[in-house]
C-alpha cells in the first residue's frame, strides 16, 4: 500500500492531533533509521501504522487480542496498551503488511521487550521524543538518541517506567524486562571501559 493511502486510511481513523503526532513520529524515525543504518522504509511503514488502532473501542481491540492469538496479559492490565497488539494485527490484515520485524515494531512500541531489534527501538524511542512531546530532560535524550540506540532506549524505558509507577499505575512485565536488560548492557560495559 502506498503512504498517501495509508495517511488517507489513517486520517479517518485518527483525530487530528493524533494523526500529527503519527506524522511527527514518522519523520523522527525516518531520521533515527537512517542515522542507525536500518530500512528507512521499514521505519516509514512501522511509524505510520505505530497508533492505527489507538482510537478502537476497548472491546474490539480485546475481541483482536484474543482471536489472533496476542498475548493474552495484555487483557489484565489497562485497555491504553492493548493498541499496539492491535495494531500489528490490524497493520497485518488491514495494510497488508507480513514483514515480521515491522509488526514487531508497532506490537511493542508501548512496552518494549527484552531483545528488541533496532527497528523496534526506533519506534519506541521516535513516539517518546518527537518534536511535539515535551517532558523534563526531553532535550537531554534527544541528544543521546544522536550518540547511541541502547542508551536512549534506556533512558526511554525508565522515564516510561517512572512515569507509571509515579501515579501508581501498573506495569506490564515486558517493560521491566526490557529495562533489566538495558540496565545490564550498560553497567557491563561500564565495567569493560574501566
Ligand atoms: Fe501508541
Ligand atoms: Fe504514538
Amino acid at each position: 500500500m502506498e503512504t498517501q493511502q495509508i495517511l488517507n486510511d489513517l486520517e479517518k481513523r485518527l483525530p487530528i492531533k493524533r494523526f500529527e503526532h503519527v506524522i511527527r513520529v514518522t519523520e523522527t524515525a525516518k531520521k533515527l533509521s537512517n542515522h542507525f543504518g536500518v530500512s528507512v522504509e521499514k521505519a516509514e511503514l512501522a511509524a505510520l501504522l505505530h497508533d492505527v488502532a489507538k482510537y478502537m473501542e476497548p472491546a474490539d481491540m480485546r475481541k483482536i487480542i484474543e482471536e489472533n492469538s496476542e498475548d493474552s496479559r495484555l487483557l489484565s492490565f489497562h485497555h491504553v496498551i492493548w493498541h499496539a497488539a492491535a495494531g500489528a494485527v490490524i497493520a497485518r490484515d488491514e495494510f497488508g503488511i507480513d514483514d515480521s520485524d515491522i509488526l514487531n515494531a508497532i506490537r511493542y512500541h508501548t512496552t518494549g521487550r527484552a531483545g528488541m531489534s533496532k527497528l523496534e527501538k526506533i519506534i519506541y524511542i521516535a513516539d517518546l521524543i518527537e518534536p511535539g512531546r515535551n517532558f523534563l530532560g526531553i532535550e537531554e535524550l534527544r541528544k543521546t538518541t544522536e550518540i547511541s540506540i541502547d542508551r536512549a532506549m534506556k533512558s526511554c524505558i525508565v522515564h516510561s517506567i517512572g512515569y507509571l509507577v509515579e501515579k501508581q499505575a501498573t506495569v506490564f512485565p515486558d517493560s521491566f524486562e526490557c529495562y533489566n536488560e538495558h540496565v545490564q548492557k550498560m553497567n557491563s560495559q561500564l565495567r569493560k571501559e574501566t
